[in-house]
């Protein structure tokens, strides 16, 4: 059997999704779902696919960890001058998506990107091991990195420089928040015959939820 092929006749039969099962307030919706993926104590249950697309119009994705969600959006915290965050800059938008397999579960939230105000990205990465505010520290997340041996080095010369010390948030070190324009909840079923709803703003206020074909 082929690589490929071996994964055709892999089914989801787990669970399903109806229009009645789903709020009508997709942040409702989400933390039903996140409540249960929690419960559940799987592995990175925060991990989601982050795309972004700056100026050239060239997509790049890769996997951050979601640190809080309410109404105003959902939030998570990188360096400013990596390649997401150079796409944010010339582009404020974002893709999010989870996928919870132990549920066949996805979802997907596109938006709007804005910073994290200051204070809260103070507060958030004075919480954080010491170990981890310095590696945050010394990354010049997206760089070329001559060895292996140069990052270790520069996080021990940081480590012995403020010992004893407090280590500030470095300027570069924010917050960002996805305030949702479209959110997608996906339910993986039998012979692909998945059930999706798509939550779209709608002009009188609140959401419109039509099916989507899978
Ligand atoms: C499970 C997991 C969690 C991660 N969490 C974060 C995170 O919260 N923030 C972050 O900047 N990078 C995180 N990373 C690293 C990113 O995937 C990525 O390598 C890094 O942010 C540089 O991305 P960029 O060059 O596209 O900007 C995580 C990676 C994995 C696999």
């Amino acid at each position: 059997m082929s690589k490929e092929n071996r994964f055709h006749s892999r089914q989801y039969l787990k669970l399903r999704l109806e229009r009645k099962d789903i709020d009508d307030d997709p942040f409702i919706q989400f933390d039903s779902w996140y409540t249960k993926v929690l419960e559940a104590e799987i592995d990175f249950p925060n991990a989601f696919v982050l795309s972004t697309v700056g100026a050239a119009g060239v997509p790049s994705s890769r996997v951050v960890l979601l640190k809080n969600y309410d109404e105003g959006g959902f939030s998570f915290y990188s360096n400013s001058l990596s390649r997401k965050g150079r796409d944010i800059i010339e582009n404020p938008v974002a893709s999010l998506c989870f996928w919870w397999p132990e549920f066949e579960r996805q979802v997907k939230v596109d938006g709007e990107v804005s910073l994290l105000p200051e204070q809260e990205v103070d507060k958030y990465f004075a919480s954080r091991p010491r170990q981890s505010r310095i590696g945050a520290s010394v990354s010049r997340q997206s760089e070329a990195l001559a060895s292996r041996q140069l990052l270790e080095q520069q996080y021990e010369q940081f480590r012995s420089e403020y010992k004893g010390k407090s280590i500030e948030r470095p300027d570069f070190w924010k917050g960002y928040i996805v305030r949702p324009l479209r959110f997608e909840f996906w339910q993986g079923r039998k012979n692909r015959l998945h059930d999706r709803f798509r939550y779209l703003p709608s002009v009188e206020g609140g959401w419109s939820i039509s099916r989507l074909y899978p």
